[in-house]
């Protein structure tokens, strides 16, 4: 039984997707940034065995995948079936699915991706243990979710705002989700990430257009703010990867 903020959710995001196809992906400068996101997730995510993208939405991990020419077992799951038209075009396996009750056995998958994904969700907790749940021993979970950080004051100027999120949406503080995932899984690792480049890979939330060449020379200096004590905490996203310690741990 969907509560009403679900609900509105997945209403949005029926309504949104269209957007993440024709500009968010497809305008050339932010699609660079987000090739750029997809491969630091892919990197930190072994490539054997079956993986799910929690909250695939329109199936981007597994387009990057295709124009990257790579190889890996990939299943999507979201709770919109408007997203998972778009990903299933991109022959991307898809299951209409909660992340707070996931319909996949325990133990089945050797990994979880999930963008952009845990911020939406109204029970953080119960997505965290399903995560723990549906992977083996052993197995990874690499989370990206946008920071809380002062910056994030600077949304209320973004067009469309409300039209594009629920009453479900928020930036998290990295602790709130470590906290979660902890309870059930080891952190391996956690980066900062995404400072100048990254408003601009929104364009269907804020219209800021630049050429492929700047967002290249944003996305290296960010890589270098990212690394900076105290400045990295001001970066508009971050990212967690965790192992399920193997059995007899
Ligand atoms: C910001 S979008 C990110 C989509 C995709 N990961 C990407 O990076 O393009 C958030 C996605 O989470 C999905 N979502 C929200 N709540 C969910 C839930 N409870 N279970 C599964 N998916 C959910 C939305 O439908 C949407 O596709």
């Amino acid at each position: 039984m969907k509560s009403e903020r679900q609900l509105q959710e997945i209403d949005i995001q029926n309504r949104v997707s269209a957007a993440y196809e024709s500009e968010r992906y497809h305008c050339l400068h932010s699609q660079r940034y987000h090739v750029w996101w997809a491969e630091k997730m892919l990197a930190s995510a072994p490539d054997k065995g079956l993986w799910l993208d929690l909250g695939c939405g329109t199936g981007w991990i597994q387009e990057v995948l295709l124009l990257k020419n790579q190889q890996r077992s990939l299943i999507g799951v979201d709770i919109s079936d408007g997203m998972l038209r778009f990903a299933q075009r991109k022959k991307m396996p898809v299951v209409l699915g909660d992340a707070e009750k996931l319909p996949f056995k325990d133990g089945c998958f050797d990994g979880v991706m999930a963008k952009g994904v845990m911020h939406h969700l109204s029970d953080m907790a119960s997505a965290a243990a399903e995560i723990a749940r549906i992977i083996k021993p052993g197995g990874v979970a690499v989370l990206v979710d946008p920071n809380l950080s002062p910056l994030r004051a600077l949304k209320y100027i973004l067009k469309n705002r409300d039209n594009h999120f629920s009453s479900l949406h928020r930036s998290i503080r990295p602790i709130d989700l470590i906290r979660q995932i902890e309870s059930y899984l080891e952190i391996i690792e956690f980066n900062y990430f995404g400072f100048f480049a990254y408003p601009a890979a929104f364009p269907d939330i804020l219209p800021l257009s630049i050429s492929e060449t700047r967002m290249e020379t944003l996305i290296q200096l960010d890589e270098k703010i990212a690394r900076i004590p105290f400045l990295k905490r001001f970066c508009w996203a971050f990212k967690l990867t965790a192992r399920k310690p193997s059995s007899g741990n």
